[in-house]
C-alpha cells in the first residue's frame, strides 16, 4: 500500500553530537519512529524499493534493523531472518566478526536459517562504514544465499559503506543521506 501523505523524512531524524564517542554525529531514528506518519512513510518506501527484488527472506540486523525489517517482510509476505548479536540465538549457529564506526561486534544466524539459492534482502536503519552490512552479506553468502540488494533508511556516504557494498556486488539504496 502506498499512502498519500508527503512526509519530509530527513527532518524527522535528530542529530546528537559526540554520541557514543567524541567526534561521532549520531543520527537518531527515534524521532522518526515516534511520528506515526513518518514511520509508516519510511516503511512504505522501503517496501516499494524491496518489492522488485522478489526476496524470499528479509534479513534484519539487531537491534535497530529489526524495527524496519519486520514490517517490510510482513508487507511483502517474505520471511524475516533475524541477524543477531552473540549469545542470543539458542540453536546451532554460524557467525562473523566485524568492525563498527565505534567498536567491534559479532553477528550470527541459525544454521539452516537460509538455504542455498534463497534470495535475501538486507534491511537496516543506517549504513556508515559498511562493516555491519558487509559482514552480514558474507554470512548470508556463506550459507549459500544470494544477496541482490541492501536497503537502509540512512546512508552516511562519507564513510564509504554503500560504495563498498556495490563493489561487493550488492545494490545499495537508502531513503536519505547525511554528508
Ligand atoms: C548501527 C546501525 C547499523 C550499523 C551501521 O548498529 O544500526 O547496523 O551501526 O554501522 P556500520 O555501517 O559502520 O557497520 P549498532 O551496531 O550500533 O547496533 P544497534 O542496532 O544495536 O544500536
Ligand atoms: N551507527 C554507526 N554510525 C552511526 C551514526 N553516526 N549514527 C547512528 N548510528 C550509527
Amino acid at each position: 500500500m502506498t499512502r498519500s501523505w508527503r512526509v519530509d523524512l530527513k527532518s524527522l531524524i535528530r542529530t546528537i553530537p559526540d554520541f557514543p564517542k567524541p567526534g561521532i554525529q549520531f543520527r537518531d531514528i527515534t524521532t522518526l519512529l515516534i511520528d506515526g506518519r513518518g514511520f509508516a512513510a519510511a516503511v512504505d518506501a522501503l517496501v516499494e524499493m524491496a518489492r522488485p527484488h522478489g526476496a524470499d527472506l528479509i534479513a534484519g540486523i539487531e537491534a535497530r534493523g529489526f524495527i524496519f525489517s519486520a514490517p517490510v517482510a510482513r508487507a511483502l509476505g517474505a520471511g524475516l531472518l533475524p541477524v543477531r548479536k552473540p549469545g542470543k540465538l539458542p540453536g546451532p549457529r554460524i557467525g562473523v566478526d566485524y568492525a563498527l564506526e565505534y567498536g567491534t561486534d559479532r553477528l550470527e544466524i541459525h544454521e539452516g536459517a537460509c538455504l542455498p539459492g534463497h534470495r535475501v534482502l538486507l534491511v537496516d536503519d543506517l549504513i556508515a562504514t559498511g562493516g555491519t552490512a558487509l559482514a552480514t552479506v558474507s554470512l548470508l553468502r556463506q550459507a549459500g544465499a544470494e544477496v541482490p540488494a541492501a536497503l537502509f533508511v540512512i546512508d552516511l556516504p562519507e564513510l564509504g559503506g554503500a560504495a563498498l557494498l556495490k563493489q561487493a556486488g550488492v545494490e545499495a539504496a537508502s531513503l536519505m543521506s547525511f554528508e
